[in-house]
């Protein structure tokens, strides 16, 4: 596996005194008695891993356990306190913000749980917005734009605006634009969250068929075990900013490391799962 995104001990505290949590929580102090004693969050303690070219990486976890935040290392939403984020060999916390912006506008996407569209624009226009700020030539913006708009099942809404779709469809466009700035990385965090289930599974299948095409690197959160389990070649499992567990979702369902990581995979609907992957989960 080649890795297309490295993290090295990355901690991440929300607060005044984040020397003091951090050396809190090397000396095995929990997340509420760091809170206590220094009044700041340590949303994310000591996290390495690595997720490799072309796969779909899930995490998982609670609400509060550092989901959002630490895919938002990612693309520097958020900075670390200390650690690493590696993207292609490159430590992205050193780049500069020229770099940064060349960064996310060619090489990472992001698909936001309320959309994040762009109100006065039609759907047309917000698909191709990416492109727009790559600096393509308006007939390349548009072409690409309805190529997506089309894959992802929205043909004959390029000029309606967002207020005039449905959730799902606004979600939709949401992909497509990350779709069409043809970034190798695409960051999805809750993006299926707020459908409701059955489009929520239209979605997830039209995911897994544009991924056996497309291959890009796929970071998705999710606090849905079936969802993680359908999606993911490898899932990380997160409690209070820790890494409880990553592993392929046999190995989280066959090989829990602890009680945590049990309760989450113990509802998962297994017939469901053997029907969509039959290799990856033996009956
Ligand atoms: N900008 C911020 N300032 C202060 N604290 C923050 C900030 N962002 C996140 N936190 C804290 O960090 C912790 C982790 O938050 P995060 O948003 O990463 O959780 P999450 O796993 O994505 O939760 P959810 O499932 O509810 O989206 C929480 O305790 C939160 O209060
Ligand atoms: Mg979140």
């Amino acid at each position: 596996m080649t890795p297309k995104i490295v993290c090295r001990n990355v901690y991440k505290c929300f607060g005044p005194n984040s020397a003091e949590a951090i050396r809190m929580a090397r000396d095995g102090q929990s997340q509420s008695e760091i809170l206590k004693q220094t009044k700041s969050v340590l949303a994310l303690n000591d996290i390495s891993l690595e997720i490799g070219a072309g796969e779909t990486f899930v995490i998982m976890g609670l609400s509060g356990s550092g989901k959002s935040t630490l895919i938002r290392h990612f693309n520097r939403l958020v900075d670390p306190t200390t650690g690493q984020v590696i993207v292609d060999d490159t430590d992205i916390t050193t780049m500069d913000r020229k770099e940064l912006r060349t960064f996310r506008r060619h090489k990472i996407s992001m698909v936001f749980q309320n959309f994040g569209l762009l109100p006065h624009r039609t759907v047309l226009k917000n698909v191709g917005y990416g492109l727009l700020m790559q600096g393509r030539t308006r007939k390349e913006q548009d072409e690409a734009a309805a190529h997506w708009i089309s894959r992802v099942g929205l043909s004959g809404y390029e000029h309606h605006y967002p207020a005039q779709l449905s959730g799902g469809m606004k979600q939709r466009v949401g992909l497509a634009r990350a779709l069409a700035s043809d970034s190798e990385i695409l960051l999805m965090d809750e993006a299926f969250s707020a459908l409701d289930p059955l489009i929520r599974t239209e979605m997830q299948e039209q995911l897994i068929e544009l991924q056996a095409q497309l291959n890009k690197t796929i970071v998705f959160i999710t606090h849905d075990p079936d969802e993680a389990m359908l999606l993911g070649n490898h899932i990380a499992i997160l409690r209070d900013g820790t890494v409880q567990q990553i592993g392929t979702p046999n190995d989280i369902l066959e090989n829990s490391v602890n009680d945590y990581v049990r309760k989450f995979v113990q509802n998962v609907n297994l017939n469901r799962l053997r029907e969509a992957r039959p290799a990856s989960i033996p009956a």
